[in-house]
């Protein structure tokens, strides 16, 4: 091919040349015998014109045709100011066809009303959708970026391996069934966090890697089941060093790959998080913050509120502007569904109309609780008030939940910012189905070194030197400074509820090579997908990955997972318990 230019990139300046350009055919339309072509490459989308008169071929042509044209660029008459090549178009002097397409079975535009499950099972079309090109360019510089800008700060790339041993980071894993070793089968990592620990017990100091990781979990807007974590590691560094390499990393993306400010990136503790926001990922784009009215309730005579206080319970209320009008009956419902759903008992919806509280709730109220409401919360006319109430963390997170679908359903996000924090302070443990202690990041992450005595007497009020790098309100990195003490990370395992002997069998290696000289160390992994996702403003993780799952876990594109034949069966030892 002897292409001279790329379609996307041809302005006026090119006016005058003669181009050769390939692509695939977006559209053809016709006014008598003038054709005018959209042609479409990864760089974008040009005009072509040619009549059919002096060349029938073009007649043949159909959307996603593949061709290459020579022509002349000329200055288009009526421009179009919504393409980046719209001051121009081509006027033809040559058109082959490459190769023929059949009739796609979606759109191939921007805007497509082509169900997800078609769009994966057709993913090589879905792809030839600019917005979906744009994404993948943009998650690749993105790379290029942290890589760089890790390579730069003295960080060595090192690949880990995929097949390997169960690691007690909360996730389920996969297995792997060994064909060599009847009945013993790997664990396909979830992250790299046992080797990269090792790399810094073997003297490498700075490490990085772009690394798969598998997880067997319930998919969601912002997970699969395998995903990339930018993974990073490194010794003798203060956390706040370490953190400060990392706001680096996260500058230089947004100020080389988005053209952005580099973001200034505040803490915010794992308390202010839940108590203010309701989650320990807040969305801090708008306000809506939850508010203690516990106080105001100290001598109620309403019965749901005077329980929950009986118990050290908390009241949570959030303020919904102007917009009472719109809280009907059947809305109340469904945001007391959703609070439900998080573990709460109910809702207490309230208006605030025309110098009034209304509201199934207000007839338990006194004019006291009334005035202060009003003036606590700066109550205005036609706002609307949900308050909902139950032990701490429940309330919070119930509520936090009910504040984000308020900013949805009300359009409050403000969708060009971004809104970076670290979430710091986060306690080490939470407790488990069975109230046993579980580590809340994972048993490798130091206490803060005040706490340490508190681990055997108060082990839920001992917090953690762990940090997570919230987004727009996703996760998009979680880390921390290690144990580097044997003992201690002994101590971290029995909490957690391993025995000497599980400690010895599983985990043996990694305790005992703590003993010849383990440098301080600490890290952090970016989920790559979910950091592209935000980035991108896509709406899912899937839009950001080229070939993902679909939300149940399945790829409709090569249809896995599918079963395996017999004879693999028999090779890997295993028989299928129907
Ligand atoms: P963690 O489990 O928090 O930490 O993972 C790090 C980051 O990876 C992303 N992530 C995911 N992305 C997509 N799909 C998933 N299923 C998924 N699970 C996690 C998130 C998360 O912040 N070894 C530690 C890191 C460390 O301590 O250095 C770890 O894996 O963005």
């Amino acid at each position: 091919m002897n292409r001279t230019h790329h379609n996307g990139t041809l302005r006026m300046e090119n006016i005058n040349e003669e181009v050769t350009l390939v692509g695939w055919v977006a559209k053809r339309r016709n006014f008598g015998s003038i054709n005018f072509i959209d042609l479409r490459d990864r760089s974008g989308i040009v005009q072509l014109v040619v009549n059919h008169d002096e060349y029938p071929i073009v007649e043949e042509l159909k959307n996603e045709y593949v061709i290459q044209v020579t022509g002349l660029v000329r200055e288009r008459q009526d421009k179009n100011p919504n393409l980046a090549t719209g001051d121009i178009e081509i006027d033809l002097s040559d058109v082959k066809i490459i190769n023929k397409a059949k009739q796609t079975p979606m759109i191939i535009a921007d805007k497509t009303d082509a169900l997800e499950d078609t769009r994966l099972k057709y993913r090589y079309l879905d792809l030839r959708r600019p917005v979906m090109q744009n994404r993948l360019m943009t998650r690749a510089k993105i790379v290029t970026e942290m890589r760089n800008t890790l390579d730069n700060l003295g960080f060595i790339d090192v690949e880990t391996p995929m097949l390997t041993k169960s690691t007690p980071e909360g996730a389920r894993e996969y297995l792997v069934p060994s064909r060599v070793h009847p009945g013993e089968f790997y664990a396909l990592a979830q992250s790299p966090q046992i080797f990269k620990q090792m790399l810094m017990i073997g003297g490498m100091e700075r490490y990085y890697q772009i690394a798969r990781c598998f997880r067997d979990e319930d998919l969601r807007a912002d997970r699969q089941l395998d995903f990339t974590q930018v993974d990073i590691e490194a010794s003798f560094l203060s956390e706040h060093s370490f953190m400060e390499i990392i706001e680096e990393v996260v500058g230089n993306v947004m100020e080389n790959v988005l053209g952005e400010k580099r973001p200034v990136v505040d803490y915010v503790t794992f308390y202010d998080a839940l108590n203010i926001y309701g989650s320990d990922k807040p969305d801090r784009r708008f306000e809506m913050l939850l508010n203690d009215v516990n106080p105001i309730f100290s001598e109620t005579q309403f019965k749901v509120f005077e329980n929950v206080l009986k118990n050290n319970g908390h009241l949570k209320a959030i303020v919904l502007k102007d917009n009472a009008e719109t809280v009907t009956r059947k809305v109340s419902d469904k945001y007391t569904d959703l609070v439900k759903k998080y573990g709460l008992g109910g809702l207490v919806v309230l208006k605030y109309v025309d110098g009034e509280i209304t509201g199934s709730a207000a007839k338990f109220l006194e004019e006291k609780e009334i005035l202060d409401l009003v003036e606590t919360l700066g109550l205005e006319n036609n706002d609307a008030l949900f308050i909902g109430s139950g032990e701490w963390e429940q309330t919070c997170t119930a509520m936090g939940a009910l504040r984000l679908q308020l900013a949805k359903d009300y359009e409050l996000i403000d969708q060009e910012k971004f809104d970076y924090l670290w979430l710091v302070d986060f306690p080490m443990f939470e407790l488990g189905d069975n109230d046993e202690l579980v580590a809340r990041h994972h048993p490798f992450t130091a206490p803060k070194e005040e706490d340490v005595e508190l681990l055997d007497t108060k082990p839920l009020e001992v917090l953690a030197q762990a940090y997570d790098l919230v987004l727009n309100g996703y996760e998009i990195a979680g880390g921390s400074m290690r144990i580097y003490d044997q003992e201690l990370q002994r101590k971290m395992f029995s909490l957690i509820g391993f025995s000497d002997e599980q400690i010895q069998k599983r985990f043996g290696f990694f305790v005992d090579a703590f003993q010849y000289g383990t440098p301080p160390h600490g890290g952090i992994a970016f989920g790559l997908d979910r950091f592209a996702m935000a980035l991108t403003h896509s709406e899912t993780i899937r839009d950001v990955i080229a070939f993902p799952k679909n939300a149940s876990a399945r790829c409709p594109l090569t249809n896995a997972p599918s079963p395996a034949v017999d004879s693999q069966l028999e090779d890997l030892h295993l028989k299928i318990n129907k």
